[in-house]
């Protein structure tokens, strides 16, 4: 297995450039099989998380041809006629069950295995499959897998979702493209990722609107053609190394990064004296004097504060002049990070979902474990900024959400490099 090795080494200085977002490939690449057309996506981000979406559809019967270096995704469906999505692959990556509302659209029934639980909490499918019943799916769950048909194929309906879920909404969206009728979706979720996936589909044929507002409304059409798409930028990933010289010191330019699709996540920033400056070719980022201010920090929906940077954010607080409070009120256990931040000398108390945080002049290096993605980005930013050496060990982690992060990091003067156990 893998690890990654940081020696803390001062102020960072240079361009990190940012790849498409993984959380919107993931939801773009099942679209595919809403058509018999080519659907041809670009600014694909090189991750393992594409990968295995990659081998799933190829598992259902699509065609995929990967281009220039795994950026170009050239994927074709019109042969794909395998309706169930295996345990084997789905249970790697809980996006796999964003195959069920476009295989249910296609086909008119589908057999996917429940994703089951991950690291960061249970992660139920009640809300697509509430949604989907509501538009004629007939959905059992039996061995593990849940079995859904249609008869006489799925129909428009108004759902109101009981809590915004991101995934809910795009296989809700993507099933409603080939409806018969309209559906109205409300408090559907509004991040950048479901933009990204309506302009897509509307490039397919799709007729959508309200697509980054509360309320998705779609109208069925017969047939979607084929397209060509760029990827969005990836916000997680800029918001992640926006925070190397926040908590390293130094300036660094984010090529690519939007201010527009990081809400809460800036104002955050400056509320702890980090300048965020907007380029002709991103963000520029370093802060504002000596040390950063403590922030309280809560997680939310869209626009709010996103939890896939909660756990980058305490690392940067952990070294603050103060304390803060960090509340994570979308996912049920997503503090794993802390204790491997303690191991560093970081001070936090975690009751619940609250975790407070007093802020320690230098953290120092120590031998520490990636648990989830975001978990082991916080420990290599926390490695960043401490005296002496870091061993991060599990990181197969990272490289299911950031595409080649020691050299981007080392780009920029981070002293950092991948060792693997065959070295
Ligand atoms: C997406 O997951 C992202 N993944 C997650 O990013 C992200 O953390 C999450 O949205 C929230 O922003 C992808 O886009 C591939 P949800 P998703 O459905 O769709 C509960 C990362 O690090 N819920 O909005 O699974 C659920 O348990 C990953 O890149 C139900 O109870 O998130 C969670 O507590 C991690 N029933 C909350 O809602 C349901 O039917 C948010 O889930 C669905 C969700």
């Amino acid at each position: 297995m893998d690890r990654i090795v940081v020696q803390g080494n001062g102020p960072l200085s240079g361009e990190i450039a940012i790849s498409g977002a993984k959380n919107a490939c993931l939801a773009l690449m099942p679209a595919t099989l809403l058509s018999e057309e080519p659907l041809t996506l670009t600014n694909a981000p090189r991750l393992s998380d594409i990968r295995t979406m990659t081998t799933l559809l190829e598992s259902l019967g699509a065609e995929i041809s990967t281009m220039q270096d795994g950026k170009v995704l050239a994927m074709s469906s019109h042969a794909a006629e395998n309706h169930v999505a295996d345990y084997d692959i789905v249970r790697k990556m809980r996006a796999s069950n964003l195959v069920l509302g476009p295989l249910l659209a296609r086909h008119g029934h589908a057999v996917v295995s429940l994703p089951g639980g991950c690291a960061i909490g249970a992660r139920p499918m009640d809300i697509h499959i509430d949604a989907l019943e509501q538009m004629g799916a007939e959905i059992e769950l039996r061995d593990g897998y849940l079995h859904a048909t249609t008869k006489g194929g799925l129909k428009g309906a108004e759902i109101p979702l009981r809590f915004a879920s991101v995934g809910a909404t795009e296989n809700i969206v993507m099933a409603a493209t080939l409806a018969k009728g309209t559906t109205v979706l409300s408090n559907a979720a509004r991040e950048p990722e479901i933009v990204d996936l309506v302009e897509c589909l509307r490039r397919m044929g799709a007729q959508i609107e309200g697509e980054g507002t509360d309320t998705i409304t779609i109208q069925g059409v017969d047939r979607l053609s084929g397209a060509t798409h760029p990827v969005v930028a990836d916000r997680i990933e800029t918001g992640t190394f926006m925070l190397a010289p926040a908590i390293a010191g130094g300036e660094v330019e984010l090529i690519g990064g939007r201010i527009n699709l990081l809400g809460a996540f800036c104002e955050k920033l400056d509320a702890c004296e980090i300048d965020v400056t907007e380029t002709e070719k991103g963000l520029r980022v370093k802060r504002r004097n000596g040390r950063v201010g403590a922030v309280d920090v809560v997680t939310e929906i869209f626009p709010g504060f996103p939890t896939d940077l909660q756990a980058q954010m305490m690392a940067l607080l952990c070294t603050a002049d103060g304390v803060s409070v960090l509340e994570e009120k979308i996912f049920e256990n997503r503090f794993m990070h802390a204790p491997e931040l303690i191991r560093m000398g970081a001070q936090i108390d975690v009751q619940g979902g609250i975790a407070t945080v007093t802020g320690v002049e230098r953290l120092r290096g120590a031998p520490v474990m990636a648990t989830d993605l975001r978990a082991s980005v916080s420990l290599i930013l926390a490695a960043l900024a401490a005296e002496g050496e870091t061993v991060i060990n599990r990181v197969y982690h990272l490289d299911r959400g950031y595409e080649r992060v020691e050299e981007k990091l080392g780009a920029v003067g981070a002293k950092i490099e991948r060792v693997s156990d065959n070295d």
